[in-house]
């Protein structure tokens, strides 16, 4: 939780695959974004009662069963709109009536704060994160020392190495990491820690970095995830 910015995450590990879902928390309005609601929404909607919040707000990084299972149940409760990228809403087929959709590089006003949307394909065609002050949410698409999946339906590898290759390249050293999933021993982590020992952004081409997601890592690599050197993610 950031206590000197205009807004505050909250994070709520739920459900059996170990999804973070995220409250975001504008101060000024007391309006709030439920990113990815999924799996006991009943615990994001106590948090929200006891922050004082009002949710306007659901963003999906993308459409997966594991993050978007408790839409319903936000908007039994609340009337909050909902957001996602364009891409996504094509692939998943099955958006909810009148969604915001969006390109890379939108602007998401939640009150008084800016939540710029970053089009992040790979792990889905449309996933999105979401760049929130010096925090990015990062959905499946990049774990503390690992990374979304890209062999699921319309996961594509060399979309993945170009996303991260970008990530790593036009965001700053100190960008706070908050991903999807509970998959290493700390919930949260630094660009630079990640561009350091994250082993899917040691690659500088998309072959290597094909092999590595699509056919080493799963074999080699388990959760929770550590650091890798450079030049020692596969032989
Ligand atoms: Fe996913």
């Amino acid at each position: 939780m950031t206590q000197t910015e205009p807004f505050s995450i909250h994070a709520l590990e739920l459900g059996p695959m170990e999804n973070f879902i995220y409250l975001v928390h504008d101060h000024a309005t007391n309006r709030a974004a439920i990113v990815d609601p999924a799996w006991e929404v009943s615990k994001v909607l106590a948090l929200a009662e006891q922050q004082g919040v009002r949710i306007t707000d659901i963003l999906l990084t993308h459409s997966h069963h594991d993050h978007i299972n408790g839409i319903g149940e936000v908007l039994a409760a609340s009337d909050a709109q909902l957001h996602l990228n364009r891409d996504e809403a094509r692939f998943w087929g099955n958006y909810l009536d009148l969604p915001t959709l969006h390109h890379g590089g939108d602007i998401i006003k939640l009150g008084e704060t800016e939540i710029r949307v970053l089009h992040t394909p790979g792990h889905t065609p449309g996933s999105a994160c979401y760049h929130v002050g010096n925090n990015l949410i990062t959905g499946d698409t990049l774990f503390v020392f690992g990374c979304g999946r890209c062999d699921l339906s319309g996961g594509d590898p060399e979309q993945m190495y170009s996303t991260l290759k970008d990530m790593g390249e036009q965001l700053p050293a100190g960008t706070v990491i908050h991903p999807g999933h509970n998959y290493a021993e700390k919930a949260t982590s630094t660009l630079e820690e990640q561009v350091d020992g994250n082993p899917f952004m040691h690659f500088d081409s998309p072959e290597r970095f094909v092999r590595y997601r699509m056919h080493y890592h799963d074999g080699h690599r388990d959760s929770p995830y550590h650091p890798v050197r450079k030049g020692e993610e596969m032989p």
